[in-house]
């Protein structure tokens, strides 16, 4: 069962959101608001306001309740942002196991887990500085990581031993079972009893943006299987989530070196990162001066990682090993990467197998220059289709110059097309003429796509609307658009939707915003109307986003019944259209938006 409605509603009572923010915030009165400077952005003027019982921030758009307030503020999930506030005015929260909304409820918290790492860590730490890390320290110098560095990653060991570290956490009042679920320790089948998790390896803590130790990666010192081991999932770690060494990147990607212990030279720029596979590339990489590397952690990127680096970085170089495995993860990344806005770059690692090899072996003046070299996507492409066929062969090179065709009618800048032209004619002795009558072709197919997509990137960077909530949003300019609409309305009058409503999740088209209709659908159904139990489900940012929904209908006098019904027809002409997409009106779609934006600023 979810919290009783009547427990958040007192909880939200006893808890009155401006004392709440007031904090962390100095608020101050604008007429019927409170304002005051960002604590989630920097600002010299306050964009940040109260009212009723929400907050937002004209600036960075972050928004939603005093639990979502909370949520981002103290980085909690929204069990222990409940529990946190609860704390404060002495309320007791409610037992409860399964929330229909969430995952089962754990009793390990956030806290006791980063308790839990952080002793984790300063045991195997001092492990490898002990007479019994002798091993691993010799195992560190071969690969030349420095003392220094060891400081700043807090690298360690764990001793080949079955209860070193169980022994000294349960020393430490913590139970079997929560060592477990934090995967520090196992619980053999046979007896019962609990063993480390991790033994004789080279341990690398993984820390969260906050700075707290949220999961471990551990390297065996010779060549036995596997060669890592990685926490899984835990309460503190999502592994689609995390990056390793973010948050030592994330401060010299936005400029700020302060954090960088490093004395090397700096190769970094602003804006820009480098992602890797592994944690000894990171590493080996922050050594030699590229401190803005970040590695996923033994998986492929996922979009939830694309997401969180777009927050840091507009370009990202991708280093992935120069094997096939490398390949395919370079391709997947790049798809990712684009989708959420990200300039994304390949790096090309000849010579050696990664970053960490080619660094020892090249030096990192060398890793630069292949850096400044590395290609944008379309040489990378165009390099794939030329070596994956066999162009000695007439029927796989027409092939390939059909695909590498498509990929350059694609490009919208005539300029850029003819400089890919000529070097395909360069590269394949195809006549350039020949090329751009194929080009022309495969243009005709493509330019109503692309005059689209790019009628819809403009639009959004006109909203400044970078969607990186709903990703499809870019996608489906106008579905996504009339979908908030619908979901503002609800919002504001719950009572709107019932069973007569001739709405259904199907006639939606992007998935967030599908998912999120039947999300308010069902906690509607249990006769709530307040949507604070959907932070449950979703981030603050993604929650301030679904808030804004609302807002954004709030100034309007046509809402209610009529102005539903007229978004729900409309969603449902768009959805039966959208086989058959026609251009858009794109200088008046334009200046619709330019005008809805104006209103929106005053
Ligand atoms: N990895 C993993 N589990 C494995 C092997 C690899 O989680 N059994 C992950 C690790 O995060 C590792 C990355 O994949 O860092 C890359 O693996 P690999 O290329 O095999 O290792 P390297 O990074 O080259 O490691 P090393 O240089 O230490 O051999
Ligand atoms: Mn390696």
């Amino acid at each position: 069962m979810p919290f009783p409605s009547s427990f958040i509603a007192e909880l939200k009572s006893r808890n009155p959101i401006e004392t709440v923010i007031s904090r962390y915030v100095d608020l101050k009165r604008a007429g019927s608001n409170l304002v005051g400077l960002c604590p989630f952005h920097s600002e010299r003027t306050p964009s940040f306001t109260v009212f009723s019982d929400n907050f937002h921030c004209f600036g960075c758009s972050a928004g939603g309740d005093v639990i979502t307030f909370i949520m981002k503020m103290e980085n909690l999930e929204y069990r222990d942002a409940i529990q946190f506030l609860a704390d404060k005015c002495g309320m007791t929260v409610p037992a409860d196991d399964y929330t229909g909304y969430g995952k089962p409820k754990s009793a390990l918290t956030r806290e006791k887990c980063f308790e839990m790492n952080k002793i984790a860590a300063r045991v195997f730490y001092s492990n490898l500085n002990s007479l019994d890390g002798a091993a691993a320290r010799s195992y560190l110098d071969e690969r030349k990581i420095s003392a220094a560095t060891r400081i700043h990653f807090g690298l360690g060991y764990a001793l080949n031993s079955f209860d070193n570290l169980t022994d000294i956490l349960v020393s430490k009042g913590f139970t079997p079972q929560e060592i477990s679920e934090n995967f520090l320790c196992g619980i053999s089948k046979k007896t019962g009893k609990p063993f480390d998790m991790f033994r004789n390896r080279i341990m690398f803590p993984i820390i969260d943006i906050s700075g707290n130790i949220v999961a471990f990666g551990g390297r065996v010192l010779d060549d036995s299987k596997p060669k890592y081991l990685n926490s899984s999932d835990t309460t503190v770690f999502k592994k689609s989530r995390n990056l390793f060494a973010l948050n030592f990147a994330k401060n010299v990607i936005i400029g700020d070196k302060n954090d960088e212990k490093n004395t090397v030279k700096s190769y970094a720029k602003p804006g820009e990162m480098i992602l890797c596979e592994g944690y000894m590339d990171v590493i080996s990489m922050h050594q030699a001066g590229f401190g803005n590397a970040v590695a996923t952690l033994g998986t492929a990127i996922t979009s939830e990682h694309a997401r969180i680096i777009s927050r840091f970085a507009k370009t990202v170089y991708l280093a992935y090993d120069s094997d096939e495995a490398g390949q395919a993860a370079t391709k997947r990344a790049i798809r990712m990467l684009t989708e959420v806005g990200i300039d994304a770059k390949v790096i090309k690692i000849s010579g050696a197998k990664d970053p960490d090899e080619y660094i020892k072996k090249f030096g990192p003046a060398s890793f630069s220059n292949i850096i400044e070299a590395s290609e944008g996507q379309i040489d990378y492409k165009l390099n794939e289709i030329l070596n994956k066929y066999d162009m000695n062969i007439s029927e796989q090179k027409y092939k390939a110059m059909t695909e590498a065709c498509g990929i350059i009618a694609a490009i919208r800048t005539e300029l850029k097309r003819d400089i890919y032209v000529e070097r395909l004619s360069q590269l394949t002795g195809v006549k350039q003429e020949t090329i751009y009558s194929e080009i022309k072709r495969a243009y005709r197919n493509e330019e109503k796509k692309f005059k689209r997509k790019n009628s819809e990137l403009l639009q959004s960077s006109i909203l400044r609307y970078d969607d990186r909530i709903n990703t499809e949003a870019a996608a489906n300019y106008n579905a996504a658009a009339v979908e908030s609409r619908i979901i503002g309305i609800l919002l504001m009058y719950p009572e709107l939707l019932n069973g007569k409503t001739p709405l259904s999740e199907d006639d939606f088209i992007t998935t967030f915003n599908k998912k999120l209709f039947s999300n308010i659908k069902k906690l509607f159904e249990t006769g709530e109307t307040d949507i604070t139990p959907l932070n449950e489900i979703y981030t603050p940012d993604e929650f301030a986003y679904i808030m804004n929904m609302k807002f954004a209908r709030m100034p309007l006098s046509s809402n209610g019944t009529d102005a539903l019904n007229e978004q729900i027809a409309l969603l449902k002409k768009i959805k039966s259209e959208s086989d058959d997409k026609e251009e858009t009106d794109f200088a008046g779609t334009i200046e619709k938006i330019k005008k809805e934006k104006l209103n929106k600023q005053q």
